[in-house]
């Protein structure tokens, strides 16, 4: 049978290279496509059997030109970019790898924080992590690393997280919050890691960066689409202290960087992945589990049940 891995955004060398050499051990066959384009994906999808993405739109249209198509597995943990109720009516199994990236996307948590308050570098003094009051929004595996490195820093941790115990949360030497606005108003470095669904889209704006403390920081590397940027802006506005940094820019970067010139970050592409190890990791999990589904319907982290 024919995987298909298809990225956009391509994985490091030597992960690509282990991806196809273990779909090729497996018996299947390989098409690798990297900085694919909707054309390139229409044209390579149309006889594949298995389809390995990172961020890549995965859509209706995408799945009526695959009629071959039985499994789709996202190579990482946030599955937005696929349209799972399309995926279940034409009967394809859709599955993430958790786990597989989150180092990656905690450390840049803290290689954007530190760069902002370091004042990006730019030569004057900036201020310490030590000691300071960190946030986290949502405790799954970037949660948890996340906190985990937090430590080392020497923050004071609590996070939010309505789906994990509290047991869970204190079992990382971490206080549990039930209440956003209290998880804005007690923290000076506030890390988002929610998904992006309806209920959560727009959800971060004006009231809750209002409440954060002073010179606080609002670090985001889950989606973009969590935030209400006019809100957030309105906030920046009006308050001089709040910084926000993104793994991606927002529909407003540049309103943002002309309105607040070094109060902002941005990376140009998501980046939070983008390792060689978490490349590695994720895409050789989302091979094995291609292999695996097309071979006996193993299918342990489907999310379109
Ligand atoms: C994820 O959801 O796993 C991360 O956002 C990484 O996305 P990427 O594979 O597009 O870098």
């Amino acid at each position: 049978m024919k995987i298909l891995v298809f990225t956009e955004k391509p994985f490091a060398p030597a992960a690509a290279k282990a991806i196809s050499e273990a779909i090729v051990a497996s018996g299947n066959e390989v098409a690798l496509v990297e900085k694919g384009n909707r054309e390139d994906l229409m044209k390579a999808v149309a006889d594949a059997d298995g389809l390995i993405v990172r961020s890549d739109i995965i859509d209706k249209e995408v799945m009526d030109n695959a009629p071959k198509l039985k499994v789709i597995v996202r190579a990482g943990a946030g599955y937005d970019n696929i349209d799972l109720a399309a995926a279940t009516e034409h009967n394809i199994c859709v599955m993430n790898t958790p786990g597989q990236n989150s180092n990656a996307v905690a450390e840049l948590v803290f290689g954007m924080t530190v760069m902002m308050v370091r004042n990006l570098y730019a030569g004057t003094s900036g201020t310490e992590l030590k000691g300071k009051s960190l946030g986290i929004y949502a405790f799954g595996q970037v949660g948890r690393n996340v906190a985990r490195i937090a430590k080392g820093f020497d923050m004071t941790v609590t996070a939010l997280d309505v789906f994990v115990p509290d047991e869970a949360i204190e079992a990382e030497g971490v206080k549990p919050l039930h209440d956003v606005k209290e998880l804005f108003s007690q923290n000076e470095f506030v890390s988002l890691h929610i998904p992006a669904t309806p209920q959560t889209k727009k959800s971060i704006g004006y009231e809750l960066a209002m409440l954060m403390p002073k010179g606080a920081v609002l670090i985001n590397t889950a989606r973009k689409e969590v935030i209400d940027e006019e809100g957030l802006m309105k906030a920046m506005d009006e308050r001089a202290d709040i910084r926000y940094v993104s793994d991606i820019k927002p529909d407003a970067a540049a309103d943002f960087e002309a309105k607040f010139p070094g109060r902002v970050f941005f990376t140009p592409k998501k980046m939070g992945a983008q390792t060689a190890e978490a490349n590695f990791n994720a895409g050789i999990a989302a091979a094995e589990q291609s292999i695996a589904f097309l071979k006996d319907g193993w299918n342990k982290f489907q999310v379109n049940k």
